[in-house]
């Protein structure tokens, strides 16, 4: 079903050094249109350098990256401007500006990236504060909010350009199980409705594993394999069998949460 879907991003033999060391060692990936794409692996494999390369912030030293069936690093500066205002993105450290209201940094995309005007960008912002739950909080700042609604304001942010493709980071670093399950609750009702293609890192085996349509286990360099989550939990690939040991334990311990996560969707 999904695996005719369009590639929207493509990775083929991607290597990258840093001062000699070799953390991308010909890493290939294709994720598909409407599809959530999970990138786990332990702290330090390169995670996070594989998703700077699928936006254009970091260029590799040899293979190719295309997003859109563009290669990143042939595009202009204007067709990678343009690719950009296509992604969504939200980090493990939220970013959110301390000094701008809920309101003002959720429409800071809109204001630097489109010309909308104040009406129709308040009617962008009002429709992303009410898929987020954040109706009321509009006027407040970051530092009056708590971990879980700054999360979600972030949320809301990356959302508001309505992209074609959104970006996780570890998006729910710091936060308890059930706050975690909320933020993917948010991600998940937001996809079905906005239908975005969504790549998600996380150095454990996310709570959302089984609702993802692939999984890629990030060492040594390259992704091992990426299949469905039920063929993950039984490769016999040994890298990924011991990652699996070592991580899915905390996911069996909370399977109340997990369940009261899938029913609400
Ligand atoms: N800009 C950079 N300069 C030098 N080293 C970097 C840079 N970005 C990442 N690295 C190194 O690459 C490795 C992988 O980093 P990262 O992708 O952040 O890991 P993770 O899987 O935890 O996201 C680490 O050893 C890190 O120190
Ligand atoms: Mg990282």
């Amino acid at each position: 079903m999904t695996t005719d879907n369009e590639i929207v991003i493509e990775l083929d033999q991607v290597e990258k050094s840093f001062n000699g060391q070799k953390v991308l060692d010909g890493v290939s990936l294709q994720v598909r249109a409407g599809t959530t794409t999970v990138i786990v692996g332990a702290s330090g494999q390169g995670k996070s350098v594989i998703l700077k390369h699928m936006l254009g912030l970091m260029t590799p030293d040899a293979g190719r990256v295309e997003v859109f069936g563009q290669d990143l690093q042939r595009a202009s500066k204007r067709k990678l401007r343009e690719i950009r205002s296509y992604f969504g993105v939200l980090f493990q450290n939220v970013a959110l500006f301390d000094s701008m209201t809920v309101y003002d940094n959720i429409a800071l995309p809109l204001r630097e990236r489109t010309h909308d005007d104040e009406k129709s960008i308040r009617r962008n912002v009002e429709e992303k504060l009410a898929l987020m739950g954040l109706e009321g909080h509009e006027a407040k700042f970051p530092a009056q909010l708590s971990g879980g609604m700054q999360k979600r304001v972030g949320l809301a942010r990356a959302l508001v350009l309505n992209p074609k493709v959104v970006f996780f980071d570890e998006p729910t670093t710091g936060l308890d199980v059930s706050k975690s399950n909320e933020i993917y609750r948010l991600f998940f009702e937001t996809q079905a409705r906005l239908n975005y293609t969504a790549v998600i890192v996380s150095h454990d085996v996310p709570k959302i594993f089984k609702l993802s349509d692939y999984v890629a286990l990030m060492a040594k360099g390259q992704l091992q394999g990426c299949m469905s989550p039920e063929a993950f939990q039984l490769s016999d690939n040994p890298l990924i069998r011991s990652f699996v040991v070592e991580t899915m334990g905390p996911i069996y311990s909370s399977e109340t949460e997990e369940s009261l996560l899938y029913e609400a969707l």
